[in-house]
């Protein structure tokens, strides 16, 4: 028999602090020394080996012991537990004053632990009775940043391993509890990670926390079988009642709390999510129905629930964006809205819109005092005046090249290497054709002959060889669009058209726009309009070139924002969360895996629908679609999104921008080879991806075990089923049956949530800060649709006040720019994939291990992605005043980088 190995008692045990009158009231004398004894060094670590009881040291713990205070024998042994708590903003917790929480905190009555047996009582059967002690405060260990409380344990002998602790609040009001260390049992330290809220016990009488070892449902110890399934059910909750912010329930519930019909007929939004309106779900808040509408529900709170582990307010700086975008939408945007009182004027001249980086614009103090401090990027105090200004910082792209914007090569290159990298698609049928009704849209053959094309790539090759060569790509917005057409010309100052970009891959790897396509579809007693504008010699073509771009451009900048964006990250994943966390048990490894890349999303899509993407958001009021902003994305998630396909190899093949090719490194070869996207994005994929099968590898030894994982097929059965309920028929859902499949699912689930959403969502500033480089909505037609004398006399002699008029209104812009600003910048505390090692990877020595060569190519990936953009050959992030492609690389600093790679969408 092994003799137990507590001798750390004697180690630490400290005799210097004075007397802790709370813990000798607490505890009484016997156990006043193990209360003052420090956590040994180690215990600042985490061991790289699984600790605790396994079923050989419950054998070996069976015989007597020594205490440090005596030599008598015992039948129990001191267990140890250190919890630390977070103090928050508005805690209860707080060393300043004393109240009653404070008071019982000393006496050591306010923290009930219980150690929970992970085997039943082999003679009973039954659940081993817990062992129980109250945590007193610990003065002394305490810092600015946690709380500390001690317990101790009389663990009997026999007790075996723990699987799991209870943790019951006394306090009056919630407290953020982020761990507890439990030394004492062979191989301590155990470290429990909670990173939870602990309500009190008149809310919850108790909380339940498992210890960090992962088991699949049939490996789960019997003693943790019953308490696996009982926790996921409080989780699953009953789909009844109006949630409270106390709350922990995962739940679904559609799309219908976008519009206010309560508050003007006008603000009625459709409801989205079922037939008519296709949608992922959210997570569901019971609010009341609104009462012009009973389909839609009420936004009668200033806050949206989210259950209460995925809201961070007041724990970390982590939520800096949240809290910032907060603070845009909820002040900043409306102070802007009421001093700009001319919602409809525009810049007059270029200059003007270079004074919102050289001179801002004033804001009234005494309102704005507040935001200085939370986005002072945006907002600055001027020290001599009674104003605050909002001024922007001048975006990096325009830094380098003030008219980077106004060049056809950059906007060419922003296809491949900028904000929207997930449109473009290789020509495959000529000639393009719509496939929308001619009924209702007119002819639907294109304007873009052969001889357009031919006079524009003219020395290269003909359309057939071009054709044949993949040399053809095109920016398709023509029938996706066309449809919202008539509606969205309806909404005051917008305009609007289907339309069809085509680019010329050029022998030196450069993309070079050929011809863009505008179509308007027959309305208001008018016949269908279309024209095909193209590079020209001329000024009056170049003018109308500029201007047809800027409409290409605001149909890209709404497509990146609500299906690029919002739609295939944002949106699309809070599925995947309800259902991890209703199906997944906490102690389930696909959940550990899973955790860390659904962090503080509930929390930002809550704010989306709060502030962003409601009826007269900022989306609405600032994007081309206008009103149908949303409904917009909904058309998109029924015609185009698929799962199988956000994974980034068949996403460019899915488009034409690659085949399959098990020869070539990533098992693709590209058809443009210099496409700054797909070239890192391929890499870092693949560097996911080799994480997550030694991950998967691990736990799933067996390839059957994916098939008999009752939680995992459950899990995935509701992202399809429920989640993602509206495409549930769809052919293309993945299989999960194998360990090969289980692998694609998670690794396309890590990928939208870490390397698609930075892709689309960091560069945001930089390359849409300046507004005429992506243009969120055009407000005019073109000149020479329905022509008229006067405008195009107009035209002919102010050009530059046309595209000015084209672009968006001062209001417009404004907002957009500090929202794009706001969401482009990396909280101080961001979690970078890869980066630190989550508690429960770190425990497991074959997990950690993999976890190190995840993050050393990770860090090998970095060296690669300069090198790249070094290299003068890759002309698509190379070149005089351009920007380097960064937005794969993993890790930045704070603020707005243009870089960096966070494990979950935070913002
Ligand atoms: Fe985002």
């Amino acid at each position: 028999m092994l003799k137990p190995q507590i001798n750390h008692q004697t180690q630490s045990t400290k005799t210097l602090f004075p007397l802790e009158k709370p813990f000798l009231i607490g505890n009484g004398g016997q156990s006043f020394l193990l209360q003052i004894q420090s956590m040994p060094p180690s215990s600042n670590k985490a061991p790289k080996v699984r600790v605790g009881f396994s079923s050989s040291n419950i054998q070996a713990i069976t015989s007597p012991f020594s205490t440090s205070w005596g030599s008598r024998k015992s039948d129990t042994i001191n267990v140890k537990a250190v919890v630390t708590v977070t103090r928050t903003i508005g805690s209860i917790i707080s060393d300043v004053t004393l109240d009653t929480d404070d008071l019982k905190d000393l006496m050591g009555r306010s923290l009930q632990l219980e150690l929970v047996c992970a085997e039943l009582d082999p003679k009973t059967g039954q659940e081993k009775p817990t062992v129980k002690a109250f945590a007193a405060r610990d003065i002394l260990a305490s810092d600015l940043s946690n709380i500390k409380y001690k317990a101790d344990f009389k663990v009997p002998l026999d007790f075996g391993e723990v699987g799991a602790i209870y943790v019951k609040n006394e306090h009056r009001t919630e407290f953020f509890l982020k761990d507890v260390v439990l030394e004492g049992f062979p191989n301590s330290p155990l470290k429990i990670t909670c990173d939870s809220w602990i309500q009190p016990k008149s809310v919850e009488e108790k909380r339940i926390f498992f210890t960090y070892k992962s088991y699949l449902p049939s490996e789960t110890p019997n003693g943790l079988e019953k308490l696996r399934s009982k926790e996921l059910e409080k989780l699953r909750g009953n789909g009844q009642g109006r949630r409270k912010t106390s709350d922990r329930i995962y739940d679904y519930d559609v799309y219908n709390d976008l519009g206010s019909p309560d508050t003007d007929p006008n603000l009625a939004r459709p409801v989205l999510g079922g037939k008519q309106n296709p949608y992922p779900r959210r997570g569901r808040t019971g609010r009341p129905p609104c009462k012009k509408d009973q389909n839609s529900e009420s936004r009668d709170a200033l806050v949206f629930y989210v259950p209460r582990d995925e809201s961070f307010s007041g724990i970390k700086t982590a939520t800096f964006g949240a809290k910032a975008l907060y603070a845009l939408l909820h002040s900043l945007i409306p102070t802007l809205t009421s001093l700009i009182m001319d919602r409809d004027r525009g810049f007059p001249y270029f200059t003007e819109i270079d004074k919102l980086f050289n001179e801002g614009v004033n804001l009234p103090k005494k309102t704005k005092a507040s935001l200085v401090s939370v986005i002072p990027r945006l907002v600055k105090d001027v020290k001599d005046t009674a104003d605050n200004i909002l001024k922007f910082e001048t975006p990096d792209a325009m830094d380098r090249d003030k008219f980077f914007w106004f060049r056809d090569e950059e906007f060419a290159r922003q296809t491949l290497a900028g904000l929207n990298p997930y449109a473009l698609q290789l020509v495959t049928e000529w000639p393009l054709k719509s496939k929308l009704d001619p009924e209702i849209y007119g002819p639907p053959q294109s304007a873009i002959t052969k001889e357009i094309v031919e006079h524009e790539i003219r020395g290269f090759m003909t359309l057939e060889e071009a054709l044949e060569q993949k040399k053809l790509f095109m920016l398709d917005y023509h029938d996706l669009l066309l449809p919202f057409v008539e509606k969205v010309r309806q909404q005051k100052d917008t305009s609007f058209y289907g339309s069809r970009t085509l680019f010329f891959l050029n022998p030196d790897g450069t993309l070079r726009p050929v011809a863009i396509e505008l179509t308007r579809p027959p309305m208001d007693g008018k016949p269908q309009w279309k024209r095909v504008y193209t590079p020209s010699w001329h000024s009056t073509e170049c003018w109308l070139w500029k201007i047809a771009k800027s409409h290409v451009l605001a149909h890209d900048s709404g497509y990146h924002q609500l299906v690029s964006h919002w739609l295939r990250t944002h949106c699309c994943t809070e599925p995947y969360i309800i259902a991890t966390n209703r199906q997944l048990s906490a102690m389930h490894p696909i959940y550990r895996l899973l955790n860390p890349h659904f962090r503080y999303t509930m929390e930002i899509n809550a704010l989306a629908r709060l502030a962003l993407i409601n009826a007269e958001g900022v989306i609405e009021s600032s994007f081309s679609p206008g009103k149908d902003s949303i409904a917009f994305s909904s058309y998109i998630y029924d015609k185009q999104w698929r799962f199988d396909t956000e994974a980034l190899p068949k996403d460019l093949i899915s488009r034409g921008l690659a085949v399959e090719d098990r020869s070539a490194p990533h098992g693709v070869k590209l058809t443009i080879e210099d496409n700054p996207f797909a070239n890192d994005g391929l890499v870092l994929w693949d560097i996911i991806k080799q994480w997550v099968t030694d991950y998967v590898n691990h736990y799933y030894p067996d390839p059957s075990l994916v098939e008999s994982d009752k939680e995992l097929q459950a899990w995935w059965s509701e992202i399809r089923n429920v989640g993602h309920g509206d495409k549930k028929d769809e052919p293309w859902w993945p299989v999960l049956k194998t360990s090969e499949d289980l692998i694609e699912i998670v690794t396309t689930i890590v990928w939208v949530t870490s390397g698609h959403h930075a892709s689309v969502n960091f560069g945001q500033y930089t390359y849409g800060g300046y507004f005429p480089n992506r243009p969120t909505i055009t407000r005019t037609n073109m000149p020479d649709e329905d022509q008229t004398e006067e405008k195009w006399k107009y035209f002919m002699e102010k050009p530059e006040a046309v595209l000015l008029e084209t672009l968006p209104s001062q209001i417009q812009a404004t907002k957009v720019m500090a929202v794009l600003d706001t969401l482009s910048t990396h909280s101080p505390e961001e979690e970078y994939l890869g980066d630190i090692v989550e508690p429960s990877w770190e425990q497991d020595p074959v997990i950690n291990a993999a976890f190190q060569r995840f993050n050393g190519r990770l860090k090998d990936f970095e060296g690669v992605v300069d090198g790249r953009n070094a290299d003068t050959n890759l002309k698509n992030r190379n070149g005089a005043g351009m920007m380097p492609y960064e937005l794969l690389k993993p890790f930045s600093k704070a603020g707005v980088t243009g870089k960096g790679v966070p494990y979950s969408i935070s913002i």
